[in-house]
């Protein structure tokens, strides 16, 4: 179901809400790897808000080269051209306002603005449990590559890299 009455917008950093989006993240109990505060690198986010104007949801991203983030080298076009992706870091949207289409509309507006800003791909990490982003990313046309993480303690968590060319 589509809710014309929410409005989608494109933050950077230097959006003036930027610190209440970080701050509802840490209230939300997102992961801390959503924001990082000294990461150097550029953080986007496709941010959703109601007609009161309040941040109902958003899908947050980083940009980067392919390949250095697992400590290999960086893959190039045969120019020589380092290429690089949205990573998301995180998406969320408030219990009230779900099964609305807002999830679908933050991944379609990250997919958009990833193109405007001349990245090869988007690709983020979920968990096997995250049943509805697995309906979006499938419906969106991702491809998946499964993933098995291994922890300290030697327990696994079963989860899916989504990997979209833009
Ligand atoms: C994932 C999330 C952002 C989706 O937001 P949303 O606004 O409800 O998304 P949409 O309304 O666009 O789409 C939800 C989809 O989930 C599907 N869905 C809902 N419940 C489902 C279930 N139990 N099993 C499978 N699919 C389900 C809906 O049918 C819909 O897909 P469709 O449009 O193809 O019918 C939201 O559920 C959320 O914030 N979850 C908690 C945080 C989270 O899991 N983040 C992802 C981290 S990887």
């Amino acid at each position: 179901m589509f809710d014309p009455a929410v409005v989608l917008e494109f933050w950077d950093e230097s959006h003036p809400r930027w610190e209440e989006l970080k701050a509802l993240s840490k209230f939300l109990g997102d992961s801390p790897y959503v924001f990082v505060d000294d990461d150097p690198l550029d953080f986007y986010a496709a941010v959703a808000l109601s007609p009161t104007n309040e941040i109902v949801g958003y899908h947050v991203f980083l940009i980067q080269p392919i390949g250095p983030e697992i400590g290999i080298t960086e893959i190039k076009d045969r120019d020589g051209n380092s290429l690089q992706e949205a990573k998301i870091r995180g998406l969320h949207v408030l219990k009230a306002w779900r099964n609305r289409g807002i999830g679908t509309r933050l991944q379609k507006l990250t997919l958009e603005k990833a193109a405007e800003l001349g990245v090869f791909q988007v690709r983020s990490r979920s968990e096997m449990s995250k049943v509805e982003n697995y309906s979006i990313k499938l419906k969106l046309g991702f491809a998946c590559q499964p993933d098995l993480r291994t922890f300290r303690d030697g327990s696994t968590a079963e989860g899916v890299y989504w990997v979209k060319r833009v």
